[in-house]
């Protein structure tokens, strides 16, 4: 243990929580103080697992001195009271996505940590993958021309014991629900590549998990403000599980992503650093396709070794919390159309949840 790494709590020791840990374990500049979780032996076996003090509330985690940034890991209805609460207590806090049920629990949370002077990061890991780096450097040269579409496709699959391995996976008002869930990573990095959003028109259903109050697919038709149209199409229904899939199309060139992987690139004007390009990414890479437990911790430790870099260095993160503000919106306008069985424009209203 080095005194120049920065500290780290984790609060929640559920199924993302090891990705965390592990993370932190692996990293030379971060390292994992302290844990607290409402779940006593969860807390306790997952303390002894990793080596780290435990604590049976947040509030004597944030008491803690070493304890200099809060990972928030809890279910996502209370992203928000956690996130206030680590703020004030002046530490810096890296949200798991999504960041918090609504527009307005998100422009509060941003407010705070201006105020207090603390770096706030959400983890939408899957921005670092060099493919959508590449996209997102093509697309900001102008490579593609004019943008035509810009789609995903996320057919996987969970078991019903997925949601029911905690209360709140099978409960849309707790946050859950494939479009808030699973696919909020990838409706983020369609965001990123072509947001904003103009229009959308979903829908949402329950095609295999029946007794769960939420829906396992969405299939939704989007306008974005640049004049691109997209298909957002997500599910945990599809046995056994494809990677996911982004595609970007313009009138001079076509690009995508499969996993992690650049399975197409190419435009009119091929370069010579195009074939490294399409080198991008690993065939069989986990990126979660099959089940929750489908991952690697690499992308993880990447934002936690910004989060960092971001403290050292007084600047905002990789992936600052303000920027997930659209993304959230366009989920929660999916929402609303689905519900209403009718496009909705942007801006939706602050308050709404899904
Ligand atoms: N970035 C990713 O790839 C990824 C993957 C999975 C989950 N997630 C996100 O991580 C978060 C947690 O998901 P999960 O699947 O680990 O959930 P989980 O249900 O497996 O774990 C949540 C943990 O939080 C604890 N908890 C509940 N209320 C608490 C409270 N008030 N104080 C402290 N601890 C409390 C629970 O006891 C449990 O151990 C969610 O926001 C989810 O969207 C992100």
């Amino acid at each position: 243990m080095s005194d120049s790494r920065i500290g780290f709590g984790l609060l929640g020791t559920g199924l993302v929580a090891p990705f965390h840990a592990k993370a932190l374990k692996a990293s030379e500049v971060a390292e994992l103080v302290a844990v607290s979780d409402v779940a006593p032996d969860r807390l306790a076996a997952f303390a002894a697992q990793f080596g780290c003090q435990s604590y049976a509330t947040l509030d004597q985690m944030l008491a803690d001195p070493k304890v200099q940034v809060v990972n928030i890991l809890t279910p996502n209805h209370l992203h928000f009271d956690a996130v206030m609460k680590s703020i004030a207590a002046g530490k810096h806090v890296l949200i798991e996505k999504p960041p918090a049920m609504s527009l307005g629990e998100v422009r509060q949370m941003i407010a705070a940590s201006r105020q207090a002077g603390v770096r706030a990061g959400v983890v939408l890991q899957c921005r670092t993958r060099k493919s959508i780096q590449a996209m997102r450097k093509a697309i900001g040269e102008g490579r593609f021309g004019k943008l035509l579409h810009a789609d995903m496709y996320m057919k996987w699959f969970r078991p019903a014991e997925y949601y029911r391995l905690a209360e709140w996976r099978g409960q849309r008002r707790s946050g859950s629900g494939v479009t808030i869930a699973q696919a909020f990573h990838y409706i983020d990095l369609l965001q990123y590549l072509a947001g904003p959003v103009k229009r959308v028109e979903a829908r949402m259903n329950n095609l295999a998990h029946p007794g769960v109050d939420v829906e396992d697919t969405l299939l939704a038709f989007t306008e974005f403000e640049n004049g691109a149209q997209g298909v957002v199409q997500a599910s945990t229904a599809l046995w056994p599980g494809t990677d996911i899939r982004i595609e970007v199309n313009g009138e001079n060139g076509a690009a995508i992503m499969s996993g992690d992987r650049m399975e197409t690139w190419k435009f009119r004007d091929e370069r010579p650093e195009d074939a490294g390009v399409r080198r991008y990414g690993t065939a069989g890479a986990s990126t979660g396709a099959t089940g929750a437990a489908d991952l690697g911790f690499r992308e993880h430790q990447v934002v936690i070794e910004d989060m960092v870099d971001a403290i050292r260095g007084g600047h905002e993160p990789f992936i600052p919390l303000a920027s997930v503000v659209p993304t959230l919106e366009w989920a929660l306008a999916m929402y609303q159309s689905a519900k209403e069985r009718a496009p909705v424009e942007l801006p939706i209203d602050e308050d709404r949840v899904w």
